[in-house]
C-alpha cells in the first residue's frame, strides 16, 4: 500500500486525477469504478478541466459507481446518478450508454444486485476503483458488520452515515435509509484501488483502517489485502 499524505485538497485532488489519468491513457477502453461525495469533486473537476484541454479522451472508458440510494430516481437532485451527471458525465465525452450506476428504483432489487455484478463481471471487472471513506470505516455503502459481504446488496445505512450525508438534503429526515452497494467482491477484485479523504475528522479512521485489524467492523481495513491500493489523505 502506498499512503501519500498532502496538504490541501487541490493537490489530493490534482494527484488523483493524474492517477485516473494515467489509467485512461494507458488503458483507453478501461472500466474505471467511481464514487459521489465530496471527497472526489475536486478530482472529478481536474479530469473534465484535463479534456477540455483536449488531454483526455474518455470515449473508449465505460465506468461503474459504487452506490445508489433505494428509492431515488436518477432524476432525483440528490441521487448519486444525478450527482455523476453534474461533477463529471456531463461535461466529458464518456458514452452515457457505459456510465454504470445501481437503480435504485428497482422493483426488484434482488435482481438488480445480481444483475450490478453480472454486468462488472462481464466488462472482465474494474481496472481501477476510486474510493471515499466513511467516518464509520465504510467504503461504498459496505457499513460495519460482523461478516464482509461480497456481491452487491441492499444496505441500510447506519445513523452516522445518515448524519454526515444529511447536509446533502433539507433534512435529516429526507436521507434515505437504505442504499444499493457494490459489495466488497467487486472492490477487492479490481485490479487498482485508490482511496481518497480530506480533513481533520478522517485522520482517526483511516488510522484504523490502514494500520488496525481487518475486521469487519472496518470495512476498509480489508483494503489493507489488496495488492496495489494507494490512500492519498489531505488533512486539511
Ligand atoms: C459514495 C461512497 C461513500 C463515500 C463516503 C465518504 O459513493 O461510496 O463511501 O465515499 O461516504 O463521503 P465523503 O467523500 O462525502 O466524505
Amino acid at each position: 500500500m502506498k499512503f501519500i499524505t498532502v496538504d490541501s485538497y487541490e493537490k489530493m485532488s490534482r494527484m488523483a486525477a493524474n492517477l485516473i489519468a494515467a489509467q485512461l491513457l494507458l488503458k483507453p477502453a478501461c472500466v474505471l469504478g467511481l464514487a459521489t461525495g465530496s471527497s472526489p469533486v475536486g478530482a472529478y473537476q481536474a479530469l473534465i478541466d484535463a479534456h477540455r484541454r483536449g488531454e483526455l479522451d474518455f470515449s473508449e472508458a465505460t465506468s461503474v459507481n459504487l452506490d445508489e440510494y433505494v428509492g431515488l430516481d436518477g432524476a432525483h437532485p440528490q441521487s448519486y446518478r444525478s450527482f455523476m451527471n453534474t461533477n463529471l458525465f456531463d461535461h466529458v465525452n464518456l458514452p452515457k450508454e457505459r456510465t454504470f450506476v445501481p437503480d435504485g428504483r428497482a422493483a426488484d432489487l434482488e435482481r438488480e444486485c445480481r444483475e450490478y455484478d453480472a454486468r462488472i463481471a462481464s466488462l472482465g471487472g474494474i481496472d481501477l476503483q476510486l474510493l471515499g471513506i466513511g467516518l464509520d470505516g465504510h467504503i461504498g455503502f459496505n457499513e460495519p458488520d460482523d461478516r464482509f459481504l461480497k456481491p452487491t446488496h441492499v444496505v441500510r445505512l447506519h445513523e452516522s452515515t445518515i448524519r454526515a450525508n444529511a447536509r446533502f438534503f433539507d433534512s435529516e429526515d429526507e436521507v434515505p435509509r437504505q442504499a444499493v452497494t457494490m459489495g466488497m467482491g467487486a472492490i477487492m477484485q479490481a485490479r487498482k484501488i485508490l482511496l481518497i479523504a480530506n480533513g481533520a475528522a478522517k485522520k482517526d479512521i483511516l488510522q484504523k483502517a490502514f494500520f488496525g485489524d481487518v475486521t469487519p467492523q472496518v470495512p476498509a481495513s480489508l483494503l489493507q489485502l489488496h495488492p496495489d491500493v494507494t490512500v492519498i489523505y489531505s488533512e486539511v
